[in-house]
């Protein structure tokens, strides 16, 4: 089971890939070749401090290729996830005490890594359309007048961990406008881009700022497998030079030096990009049913997002039912969804709402699933 997932359960919450969107007869086969390869040995001590040069090669040409985006090797390197990215940014831009922006709600795990460096976590709301510019106004207009300016805003701009929402081009710009008016970064978590079903994508904070004062996270998480434990980090070159000079990287060498190698070859094959096509034809079918199952299922007075892209839905309840005792009552009956609490600073923010993951489940859980939180819901209201 993976992480979290208890045996015989219906884990709605787990916003992992199926083992079956998982390429492992592909991986098996090149990593049995790498293995093969003169140079293992190579792979198995440690790596270039930026990371594999043939991967970031590769993605730099992806990037460019698929964006227009203008970036050199000097803008790119890979790390361990963008976990490891979220906690490595943090950790330069921002000292105990500083004031970080984010969503509301935003992603749980990027919150704990901001309470882990015991960061102020400020938060505006969003909407479908993404944070509520006027609300980010004037949090940081409260920020300045206490004379604690934010180190950098958080966001997950493309179908958004928890809520599945795109933020738009109109509200980006407007917020790089902020960060440079106030003087703060913008760390984009981009790990679902890829992952688009329908409708075009916005330009990405990096490209409309000119890759000025953005840091951009990518993962090979959630198109190929989270176990390699591979992505990257796109930044001014400075910024990566920076990076790279760092005592972590100096001392442990690059990002997981084999799993990179192997990553590496099966980008340049080809098989990433046919692998994340497909890839997105299997979750637009799950999205397409988890809706159904929602439309077919809830009682009046719920409501829920239509994600174009990613793995999440994000659900709002009606007044008579608090998240708390739903989630018991579902636990009951083994289904375990994300509580909307743990998405927010304030807990209390999300007391009506709840994440659920269309990525990970068997098809017919992802009904059933649904159906038994549908009745629940049903039963709380009457
Ligand atoms: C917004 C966001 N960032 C980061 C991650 C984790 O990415 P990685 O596996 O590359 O660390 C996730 C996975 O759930 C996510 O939703």
């Amino acid at each position: 089971m993976p992480q979290g997932v208890v045996a015989g359960s219906i884990p709605l919450f787990a916003g992992h890939p199926s083992p079956d969107l998982l390429p492992i007869d592909d991986l098996q086969r090149i990593i049995l070749s790498a293995w093969d390869a003169p140079n293992v040995a190579r792979f198995l001590n440690y790596g270039d401090e930026q990371g594999n040069r043939r991967l970031i090669e590769f993605l730099v040409e992806r990037l460019n290729r698929a964006e227009d985006l203008g970036v050199s090797r000097e803008n790119l390197m890979i790390i361990g996830g963008s976990t490891w990215g979220v906690g490595m940014v943090t950790q330069h831009l921002a000292a105990p005490g500083d004031a970080v922006l984010v969503d509301a709600p935003s992603y749980r795990d990027a919150l704990h890594i901001f309470r882990d460096h015991r960061l102020k976590i400020r938060a505006a709301p969003i909407d479908d359309e993404g944070i509520i510019v006027a609300d980010l106004e004037r949090s940081l207009r409260k920020l300045a007048a206490a004379g604690a300016a934010p180190r950098f805003y958080y966001v997950v701009p493309n179908f958004q961990n928890p809520s599945g929402i795109t933020m738009s081009r109109e509200r980006r710009l407007a917020v790089i406008e902020l960060s440079r008016q106030y003087n703060f970064a913008i760390v984009e978590d981009d790990v679902y881009s890829d992952l688009r079903f329908e409708g075009a994508a916005p330009p990405s904070f990096y490209d409309l700022a000119g890759g000025e004062n953005v840091l951009r996270l990518g993962t090979f998480s959630k198109t190929l497998a989270p176990g390699l434990r591979i992505g990257w980090l796109i930044a001014a070159a400075d910024r990566i030079a920076g990076f790279v000079e760092s005592g972590m990287l100096r001392m442990g060498g690059g990002a997981n030096p084999f799993t990179a190698a192997v990553v590496t070859d099966y980008c340049r094959s080809g098989a990433w990009e046919a692998h994340v096509q497909w890839l997105r034809g299997q979750y637009e079918r799950r999205r397409d049913i988890a809706l159904a199952a929602l439309e077919a299922s809830m009682p009046a007075g719920v409501t829920w997002t239509r994600p174009r892209g990613g793995y999440f839905i994000w659900l709002r309840l009606p007044s008579s039912a608090h998240v708390d005792a739903l989630e018991e009552r579902a636990r009951g009956q083994g289904v375990y969804f994300a509580s909307g609490k743990g998405f927010y600073v304030d807990p209390a923010d999300g007391t009506r709402q709840l994440r659920l993951s269309f990525s990970f489940v068997p098809l017919p859980d992802l009904r059933s699933g649904i159906e038994v939180l549908g009745e629940l819901i049903a039963r709380m209201a009457a």
